[in-house]
């Protein structure tokens, strides 16, 4: 570990298939005006949000509600629920759902008591708020981006085309406590559960492949791999395993909550290219990342190949005895390769309505991060989105 960090989280967790009791050890601590939000409503089908209302009603708290939080949520739904929780001066914030749901909800938190546009100084400055922060908790229903447990709220700006993510410097914009019942994910439909399952496993690579120092956090991050290849094996044969979906939730926590990134540099930038293709074609976040990974992991490999060679003997098991590293490294990311397809994820952009014509400005929607091992140029970034058709 050669770097100096501080490490903070303050989210406290609430986890497994009795966990959503602890929601009434926790609403006394904050006000009584409480804004439930929520999804399109799978939290109506399931059960999840008559559950959760109860709770809410026998601690006498005063909600209001924003519904309809898109997948990929939007700015415009933003400004919508600003209004609703300025107008409810809101004290507490209650994200019922997935990674959209939470963000969206740390979104409204920074901006409720902000009197600058909220796009403008968090999205495309970067700035920390300098008013007061509303408090978060979650209630989470889909497991795969670690909102739950940190700091990150992407917004998608349609009209500009751009999908942005602000992962705030600020820890108390984490949630205040997260209520994680695996249970809850088993009524996700396949193509979310295992697009979550990689969203995963791709936060984890994005910490990984980044650096040449021994770190303690690749060791960690080698072993949630692991985890998260095994256990989504389980899940994608047997969806209703309580044990598999318990693992990955955790997994998914752990893959970023900030522990796994601490003492390195990080890379992010499948993370960069995923939003650019979300930005123009409004695809499921997960997918958007297994369709642009193998052709961007290939074209910076040999910058990295000791990474490579070491992901596939730690994490894949390849033998490399009598191979050249080019060979280990290679038969590393076919091993990932066979895993994506076993899960059926989607392998290409076209499967997400990206075309040809489209490629140009993709990559001109693509923010590039200098922390992998080759910092790309714009035409290397439309070759990745080409061999990503
Ligand atoms: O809207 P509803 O009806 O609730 O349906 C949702 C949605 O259609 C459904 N769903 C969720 N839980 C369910 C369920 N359906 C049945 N049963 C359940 N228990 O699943 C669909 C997807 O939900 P969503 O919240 O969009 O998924 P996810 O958790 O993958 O979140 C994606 C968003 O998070 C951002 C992504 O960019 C995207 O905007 N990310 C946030 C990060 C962070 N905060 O650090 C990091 C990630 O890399 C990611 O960028
Ligand atoms: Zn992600």
């Amino acid at each position: 570990m050669l770097g100096n960090f501080a490490y903070c989280n303050p989210t406290k967790l609430y986890f497994g298939d009795e966990s959503l009791k602890y929601l009434s050890e926790e609403l006394p601590k904050y006000g009584e005006n409480v804004v439930l939000v929520y999804g399109g409503g799978s939290v109506k089908k399931n059960g999840i949000y008559d559950e959760v209302m109860e709770i809410l009603k026998a601690n006498s708290r005063n909600v209001a509600e924003i519904a309809g939080v898109m997948p990929n949520p939007t700015l415009e739904k933003l400004y919508e629920g600003i209004e609703v929780a300025r107008k409810h001066k809101v004290d507490l914030i209650l994200a019922v759902g997935g990674g959209s749901v939470c963000d969206y909800a740390k979104a409204v938190s920074v901006s409720v008591h902000c009197d600058e546009d909220p796009w403008e100084k968090y999205y495309l400055k970067f700035e920390e708020p300098d008013c007061g922060i509303v408090p978060v908790g979650c209630v989470l229903t889909m497991a795969g981006t670690g909102s739950e447990m940190n700091a990150g709220a992407v917004i998608t700006n349609r009209e500009a085309k751009l999908k942005i993510g602000h992962v705030f410097a600020d820890e108390m914009i984490m949630p205040r406590f997260s209520i994680l019942n695996p249970k809850y994910t088993l009524t996700l439909p396949h193509y979310q559960m295992v697009s979550g399952i990689y969203d995963i496993f791709n936060h984890i690579c994005e910490q990984y492949f980044s650096g040449e120092d021994d770190n303690t956090s690749d060791y960690i991050s080698e072993g949630l791999m692991r985890s998260v290849i095994h256990s989504g094996r389980i899940a994608n044969k047997d969806p209703q395993n309580y044990e598999a979906r318990s693992n990955l939730m955790w997994t998914a926590t752990w893959a970023l909550n900030t522990l796994v990134a601490k003492g390195k540099s990080t890379d992010w930038m499948v993370h960069m290219l995923g939003q650019a293709v979300g930005a123009h074609t409004d695809a499921t976040h997960g997918m958007t990342l297994s369709a642009v990974s193998l052709p961007y992991y290939r074209y910076i490999m040999p910058y990295g190949l000791s990474k490579f060679v070491r992901f596939a003997e730690n994490v894949w098991g390849v033998d490399a005895a009598g191979k050249t590293d080019e060979q280990v490294a290679e038969e590393g990311l076919a091993a990932m390769e066979n895993w994506m397809n076993e899960l059926g994820l989607v392998m290409n952009i076209t499967e997400l309505g990206a075309d040809e014509g489209m490629l140009e400005g993709i990559a001109d929607s693509t923010l590039i991060l200098d922390g992998g091992y080759k910092v790309p140029e714009h035409d290397d970034i439309v070759m990745i989105f080409r061999n990503s058709l």
